[in-house]
């Protein structure tokens, strides 16, 4: 007897569904929501806050457990709001703090979590410290909160040492004073001097105004830089940063910034409902990620090491032994992530030949890309730990390869080298209807150009379309819920299989993963619960497509 099965198969319901969970964030699936590009509400082409409150049955369907919000403060948006004026404020194209209150009664009230992006290495040079800074002139009290020096040189014409921005060009900017301050990124974002007891004490006092909001936690931007090696040496060697880093540097995953993390988990603590802090963290080792998930210091660390991992399934079962066995020994959860605001959207990497790295200008070849995109996904989700998923990703969003440089908003693209700054093609608005001057984003057009092929990968269009890329995240994520095995544990039992298939049992999940680009026949583990491409099975022996993940269960 041969049966097909497909993505499109009916999902079991959860009793789970609506009701939080205890120690949620350790297997937790966790949306980010890139603000701008959501939905927007006010027809202005910006997305904003309360488009994201309307939106939020949406998520609770697609039946993910929180929601990231990258920024939303008051900022000039230098760095798309990654430069705060305000840490208190949203920003008025967002909205405003009732916005913000609405939204996390909402959320609640549909069992879902909300996680606000923090941003403590820089702030605006909006910000009222570094305006008063730069007003009062060398010797300000205020100069001493970010890092202000002279410059080498006769006539301190030189930058005080040799580092370079991550956005390109180098770290400092010479102000009319003739004193330079450090910005590891655009010269709009200077640098916190974390040594100053100010810059602790107006964190500690920032976490604890969102955490009365009612946040469930933070994501911390550039959680490896805030503290800078004593003196602020060169670099040796002529060593420069290629993308975001992760060689050793004199400004990045040094170790007192532990020391500020253990604050802020006693902080965080005193809150009733296991809130969290999950960290951006790039560092050269898995094992010094680790060092961040300490049982006194963060919650969980984004895995930059499995996002830049290729469509291979050795270099795949690498990563993800190297990942459990580093949080087994500080008893954190994994995480796992594809795509985000600032790579360019694993269908389009998967599209492309290996190698290229996380920027990448080319379509390739779509409909591969398409395919090892949901394989992946299904990976991803059959891992022990949690799991962070990116707006439009569950659309099988592409990037857009071919934005005119004239639309396009990455400091880092005008800045040149350093980080290649094509982070613009994954963060055009997402679609959600076939019609509309920007297919339901709004009424009022979009702050990027979306292409007129999204129509049909809108949220309306792939409604309830059986082996659509929303229904099969749909179907996953429902699965991931009714089934205890999954995203429970820290490890996976590995199992035979071919060479470019990957194979694994938890409990009584199997997960099977073809990354080759031909069909191979494995056993059949029990019951066919999902598969992301169409999966035949004739006496206990399955047909995996190429770039094809399915899953079994035995019970
Ligand atoms: C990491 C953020 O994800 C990125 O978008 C931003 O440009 C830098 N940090 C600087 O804040």
């Amino acid at each position: 007897m041969s049966q097909q099965h497909s993505a499109a198969d009916p999902a079991p319901t959860s009793a789970l569904a609506t009701a939080p969970r205890g120690d949620w964030w350790r297997d937790a699936v966790i949306y980010q929501v890139y603000p701008r590009s959501f939905a927007d509400s006010n027809g202005d082409g910006m997305g904003d806050l309360e488009g994201v409150r309307t939106r939020l049955p949406y998520l609770r369907d697609l039946g993910v457990d929180a929601v990231w919000l990258s920024p939303f403060y008051a900022s000039p948006q230098a760095d798309a709001g990654y430069d705060v004026a305000d840490y208190r404020a949203v920003d008025p194209m967002f909205g405003n703090l009732l916005d913000a209150d609405a939204l996390i009664r909402d959320a609640r009230e549909l069992a879902l979590r909300i996680i606000v992006d923090l941003v403590p290495n820089h702030s605006s040079d909006q910000h009222e410290w570094f305006k008063r800074a730069l007003r009062e002139g060398p010797g300000s009290p205020l100069r001493d909160r970010y890092h202000f020096r002279p410059g080498k040189g006769e006539n301190g014409e030189l930058p005080p040492n040799n580092w370079e921005s991550i956005f390109g060009g180098p770290a400092w900017t010479r102000v009319e004073d003739g004193d330079w301050y450090l910005h590891l990124f655009a010269p709009e974002q200077p640098d916190f001097n974390w040594e100053h007891p100010a810059v602790g004490d107006e964190f500690r006092s920032i976490l604890r105004f969102w955490l009365d909001m009612g946040v469930d936690g933070f994501r911390i931007d550039v959680a490896h830089g805030m503290v800078k090696a004593p003196g602020l040496p060169d670099i040796g060697d002529g060593d420069q940063l290629k993308l975001l880093g992760n060689d050793v540097m004199p400004f990045f995953d040094q170790d007192g910034v532990h020391d500020i993390y253990r604050q802020w988990r006693l902080i965080l603590d005193e809150y009733a409902g296991e809130r969290i802090f999950v960290a951006e963290a790039w560092t050269p080792t898995v094992e010094r990620t680790a060092n961040y998930v300490r049982p006194d210091e963060l919650h969980q660390a984004f895995n930059f090491q499995y996002l830049g991992t290729h469509w291979d399934a050795e270099e795949l079962r690498k990563v993800v032994d190297l990942t459990l066995e580093a949080m087994r020994p500080v008893g954190a959860p994994a995480t796992w992530v594809l795509s985000n605001h600032d790579v360019t959207r694993h269908a389009t990497r998967f599209a492309n030949p290996a190698g290229l790295g996380t920027q990448i200008r080319s379509a390739g070849d779509r409909e591969t890309g398409l395919r090892r995109a949901r394989a992946a996904t299904l990976l991803m989700l059959a891992l022990p730990g949690s799991a962070y998923v990116y707006q439009g990703e569950e659309l099988g969003l592409p990037d857009v390869v071919d934005l005119p440089d004239e639309v396009r908003q990455d400091p880092a693209y005008f800045r040149g080298a350093g980080q290649d700054g094509f982070r613009d093609g994954c963060r055009v608005p997402i679609p959600w209807t076939r019609e509309g001057s920007s297919y339901g984003f709004g009424e009022g057009g979009s702050w990027l150009p979306q292409p007129a092929e999204w129509a049909e990968l809108s949220v309306e269009a792939q409604t309830g379309v059986a082996g659509s890329t929303l229904e099969l995240y749909r179907s996953a994520l429902a699965v991931r819920r009714a089934e205890p095995d999954l995203g429970a544990g820290d490890s996976v039992e590995w199992l035979k299989a071919p060479e470019g298939v990957l194979a694994f049992r938890r409990g009584e999940f199997v997960c099977v993963a073809n990354t080759t680009a031909e069909p191979v026949t494995t056993p059949a583990h029990g019951r066919l619960l999902l598969a992301s491409g169409e999966v035949a099975e004739t006496d206990g022996e399955a047909r995996i497509p190429a770039d094809t993940t399915a899953w079994w269960t035995t019970a």
